[in-house]
């Protein structure tokens, strides 16, 4: 397989990225009402956004996906990324291009000044964290949740 060419989300990736969104949510086992998947993508390519997609392309194919928030900080005047959705397509898995996704977010990152990359992930998610072990160990802080919505 050859390298995976990272660029931005363009409004004529949707029917791609809609498939690989799909494929993301049934990893996790969810569902969402169309109208929240149809304001995401509308968020990814609103250039005025703080949210925003990097797609991979593996020879002409959009294999995967890393989508961000750039949010301001009260602890620094630069912005720090919060790496939200990260997901590829199963039949292009193990080949480097989850790395080469996060590899351009942390040189994007270094370009234009983020204090920070930061992402969640399962405990039990080990196949992600064998990657994102590679990069540095987890901080050590620990999530709360509060649903406020019935
Ligand atoms: C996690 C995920 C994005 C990784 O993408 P990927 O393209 O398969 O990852 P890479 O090929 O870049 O793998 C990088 C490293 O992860 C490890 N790894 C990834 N898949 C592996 C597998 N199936 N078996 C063993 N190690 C694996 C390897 O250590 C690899 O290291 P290397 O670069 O030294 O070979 C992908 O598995 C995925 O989409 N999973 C489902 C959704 C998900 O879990 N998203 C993350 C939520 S936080």
């Amino acid at each position: 397989m050859t390298a995976a060419v990272i660029r931005s989300a363009a409004p004529t990736d949707k029917a791609a990225w809609l498939t690989l969104w799909q494929g993301y949510l049934a990893f996790y086992g969810t569902e969402l009402d169309e109208a929240v998947t149809a304001m995401t993508w509308s968020r990814i390519i609103d250039p005025t956004s703080p949210v925003f997609t990097r797609l991979a392309v593996v020879d002409g194919v959009i294999a995967g996906f890393a989508t961000c928030i750039l949010h301001p900080r009260t602890w620094a005047v630069e912005p720090a990324c919060y790496l939200e959705d990260l997901f590829v397509d199963p039949a292009s898995r193990g080949s480097g291009v989850g790395r080469a996704l996060i590899d351009d977010l942390i040189a994007t990152g270094r370009r234009d000044g983020w204090t920070n990359l930061y992402w969640h992930t399962n405990d039990d998610n080990a196949t992600a964290r064998r990657l994102y072990d590679s990069y540095d160990k987890a901080d050590g802080f620990v999530r709360y949740r509060l649903p406020l919505r019935k």
